[in-house]
């Protein structure tokens, strides 16, 4: 039998999330971003199922031609913009939007203008209103603009867009003065804009402009301190699930897994099940971290190992070899274990590994 553990992905729960956006969002077009092979929920099966998207944002050209390769024909915006000469060609192959954050970007495009009038590339000029990551100062706007519509291989409608560093707070001035500093350096300057990610999509209404690039909440997830996806109608479309192969009687004072990190302080059952940070699921998910086995609340016991994690039976008298097991889903939020390990939502979507299997749910 093969193992168990496994991450069903629900592309209902991706649909309602690419509708929600867009209720959220009535007059803002949709850069569905799929970076990170879809925040590990897979590339192929999410863009396909998001094809209603009016574009894909993307990290790597890789990633653009995996799109291009399922047939799917929608723009594609590659973030962090090309890195070298020789992505120029590929970008126009695969019909690519690039972003241009940096002057030895700016050097390249002028470069390659006199080799090439066909095809330009339609282009988004970053401007860092704030974050400090990517991007031109804002003032340069106008200079930008007036350089890049002079060159031949690019297309003469630019558009612009900024990130936005402090989103999921709503209640700090950040976002508002990055908005303030994108609308000054663009007040003369025409072309569509984006800045809004998931958290400003949800919480930001006036960032939403003419497009919004959402990631985290079309996989169902937040980024806002002690909210889940659901808390703002959103449907998790990851399942993490696997089941227990063992079932131990364990005696007051044996102790449990590496280091014997836990002593049982009774008698009673621990469950073993198949599923450790070989999987992708966090070591650093301390003792109590809740997972549900047959369906009932239980807690993680002892420590995390690379293929196993022991829980606790006391709450679940049915229990046993063959039980599910399941460790985040729509009824155990991802963010929870997020916040017991220290780390994002995102992070742990991502770092599901190549040894789960996939179902398409
Ligand atoms: C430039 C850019 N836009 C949009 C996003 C989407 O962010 P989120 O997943 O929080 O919606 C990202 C992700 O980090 C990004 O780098």
């Amino acid at each position: 039998m093969s193992r168990a553990t496994a991450a069903s992905i629900s592309h209902d729960a991706l649909r309602h999330n690419l509708a929600e956006v867009r209720r959220r969002a009535p007059n803002s077009r949709v850069m569905a971003v799929v970076k990170a092979d879809a925040y590990g929920h897979g590339l192929e099966r999410v863009a396909t199922t998001l094809r209603d998207a009016d574009a894909f944002g993307v990290a790597a050209l890789s990633d653009a031609e995996r799109i291009r390769s399922v047939g799917l024909d929608n723009r594609i915006v590659l973030l962090s913009g090309f890195d070298e000469p020789a992505d120029l060609p590929i970008m126009r192959r695969l019909k690519l939007d690039a972003v241009v954050h940096c002057d030895e970007q700016l050097r390249m495009l002028e470069l390659d203008a006199g080799d090439s009038v066909s095809d330009p590339l339609r282009l988004w000029v970053k401007l860092d209103t704030g974050m400090n990551r990517l991007g031109f100062r804002p003032e340069r706007a106008a200079e930008l603009q007036q350089r890049l519509r002079g060159l031949s291989n690019v297309h003469l409608d630019l558009q612009w867009m900024s990130h936005l560093a402090r989103s999921d707070e709503f209640d700090v001035p950040s976002t508002p003065e990055q908005l303030a500093a994108f609308d000054a350096a663009l007040r003369d300057i025409d072309g569509d804009r984006s800045l809004a990610n998931s958290a400003a999509v949800l919480g930001w209404p006036a960032s939403h402009r003419d497009w919004i690039r959402p990631g985290g909440a079309l996989y169902g997830m937040s980024v806002v301190d002690g909210k889940t996806g659901a808390d703002f109608g959103l449907k998790p479309a990851m399942s993490l699930h696997t089941r227990l192969i063992a079932v131990k009687q364990v005696r007051a004072g044996d102790c449990v897994g590496y280091g014997g990190a836990h002593v049982c302080d009774r008698e009673g059952r621990i469950g073993i099940a198949a599923i450790g940070y070989g999987d992708g699921y966090p070591r650093l998910a301390p003792a109590g971290t809740p997972v549900l086995v047959d369906g009932k609340v239980s807690r993680i016991v002892g420590r995390v190992s690379m293929d196993l994690m022991a829980v606790d039976l006391d709450a679940c008298p049915e229990a046993k070899v063959g039980s599910p097991v399941l460790l985040w889903g729509p009824e155990l939020p991802i963010e929870t274990i997020a916040s017991a390990a220290g780390t994002i939502s995102y992070e742990l979507a991502c770092g599901i590994t190549r040894r789960v299997r996939f179902i398409d749910a």
